[in-house]
């Protein structure tokens, strides 16, 4: 008989052997193996160190190796094996529907929009490009004050979003499909939270096979990774109200897009949780986009 402990520390060897790629919500092998192996016996995720010496039983072992075969061979992500994810401290539904949630704009949320927000709670926030939802269903529960939109152009996403939606139980959360914002009214909202397919034609064809499990709407955007981003600036400037402030998360695309846009101040931001290539752009900074288009 194996216990938890025997059980994560060969786990964990597994994972290193076959040379599995972290980067989808977990920061490493360890951190993996902790998810699969509690996942495997129906534990809790956040199951403590007293499991250790437990036994696991033949059942969960054998979900274990399953679990194991799609992970190590089929490169499949954690968090789609598990059917789960994680994102500020709150637990989502993950499927191949949308992308793995792991925004690093989910501690600008935590961190209620300031410094770069001044004004008191935000009224309306946007979740573009929502994914399954765990953003903006982030920001929704922990301002219940904000209303909140969840928007993607897909619908198995938007599906997805509407799942988490439902399990969250947020009344000021709404779901709406919609190409960007074309469908929203102009100065509506306070905050935008936009993390859009940002992934260059060069990164496209050098990320690990891990990423080829998400869809690729999620990620590709073009040669230059900024097809999205565009239009996004362009109605973002509309959108906001006075004083509302666009995040935007576009990872390596960051230098392409200040190239772009060579006129615009973009603020950098520094996040605890780690992460890069996420800005933070007021409406007033926006406003020149205006006068040059
Ligand atoms: C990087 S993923 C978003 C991940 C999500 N924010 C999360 O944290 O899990 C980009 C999303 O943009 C959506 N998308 C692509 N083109 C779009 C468009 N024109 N309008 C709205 N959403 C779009 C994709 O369906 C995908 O869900």
């Amino acid at each position: 008989m194996q216990t938890f402990r025997d059980v994560l520390i060969s786990t964990e060897q597994a994972l290193l052997q076959g040379d599995v790629f972290c980067g989808h919500g977990y920061v490493d092998c360890h951190d993996e193996a902790v998810a699969l192996v509690l996942a495997a016996a129906g534990r809790d995720p956040e199951s403590g160190t007293e499991i250790l010496g437990q036994f696991v039983d033949d059942d969960s072992l054998r979900t274990l190796s399953d679990f194991l075969d799609q992970r190590i061979q089929g490169r499949v992500p954690t968090a789609y094996i598990i059917g789960r994810a994680a994102l500020g401290g709150l637990s989502f539904r993950c499927d191949k529907r949308a992308l793995v949630p792991r925004s690093p704009l989910m501690a600008v949320v935590l961190d209620d929009y300031r410094p770069w927000f001044q004004g008191a709670v935000p009224r309306r926030i946007l979740d573009v490009c929502c994914g399954g939802g765990s953003l903006g269903l982030l920001a929704a529960f922990h301002e219940p004050d904000s209303e909140v939109f969840l928007m993607d152009l897909d619908e198995q996403a938007l599906d997805l979003a509407w799942l988490n939606l439902k399990d969250h139980r947020l009344p000021n959360a709404f779901c709406l499909r919609a190409d960007l914002m074309t469908a929203l009214a102009s100065g509506t909202a306070d905050i935008i939270l936009a993390n859009p397919p940002y992934v260059d034609v060069l990164d496209m064809n050098s990320l690990p096979p891990e990423y080829q499990h998400e869809p690729k709407v999620a990620l590709a955007a073009g040669e230059d990774g900024l097809d999205l981003v565009h239009p996004l600036l362009q109605q973002a400037e509309r959108v906001l109200a006075p004083g509302g402030v666009l995040f935007l998360e576009v990872g390596n695309s960051a230098p392409a897009l200040e190239q772009a846009y060579p006129d615009l101040a973009f603020t950098w931001l520094a996040l605890e949780s780690g992460g890069h290539g996420v800005c933070a752009i007021g409406k007033r900074e926006l406003g020149f986009l205006r006068t040059t288009t």
